[in-house]
């Protein structure tokens, strides 16, 4: 199960890759739209297959040098990018009014991304060779 979740991660990452490609060629509905299908599969992934592995490693942690803060990094900043995707989301459709750091909150949620996801690469390389 990790490493199906693993292998859908990087796809849904290099997706989200793409849709930053997509965002720069101005093409914004497409852009949108892949963010939004690409976060939605991020989301249910996650819940589904690293919710237990989590309870356990909290209860239980692992013998290896700093797995502890390495994880809850990992989960802060994943967390993170989910508020910026409500926020992107809810000032783009004018829910809330919020005219400055529009960009800035995109490229915190890409940052934010590529972080989570190359410390759960490292995270699964730690615990499984
Ligand atoms: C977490 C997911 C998302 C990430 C990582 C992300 C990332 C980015 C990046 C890196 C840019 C380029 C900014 C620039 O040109 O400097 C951008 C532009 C843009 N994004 Fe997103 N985006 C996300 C979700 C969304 C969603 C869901 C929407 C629509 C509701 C959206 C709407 C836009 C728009 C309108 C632009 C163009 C902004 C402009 O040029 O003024 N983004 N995004």
């Amino acid at each position: 199960v990790a490493l199906v979740n693993l292998i859908i991660q990087i796809v849904v990452g290099i997706v989200g890759f793409a849709a930053v490609v997509v965002a720069r060629k101005r093409k914004v509905r497409r852009h949108c739209l892949l963010m939004r299908a690409s976060v939605a599969v991020l989301i249910v992934t996650t819940v589904v297959s690293m919710t237990s592995p989590f309870v356990d490693f909290v209860r239980e942690t692992p013998p290896l040098a700093l797995f502890y803060p390495e994880m809850v990094v990992h989960h802060t900043l994943g967390l993170a990018l989910i508020v910026l995707f409500i926020y992107i989301n809810l000032s783009y459709t004018g829910v809330i009014k919020a005219t400055r750091g529009f960009k800035a909150a995109m490229w915190s949620a890409a940052s934010s991304w590529l972080a989570t996801l190359v410390l759960g690469i490292h995270l699964y390389l730690r615990l499984h060779f």
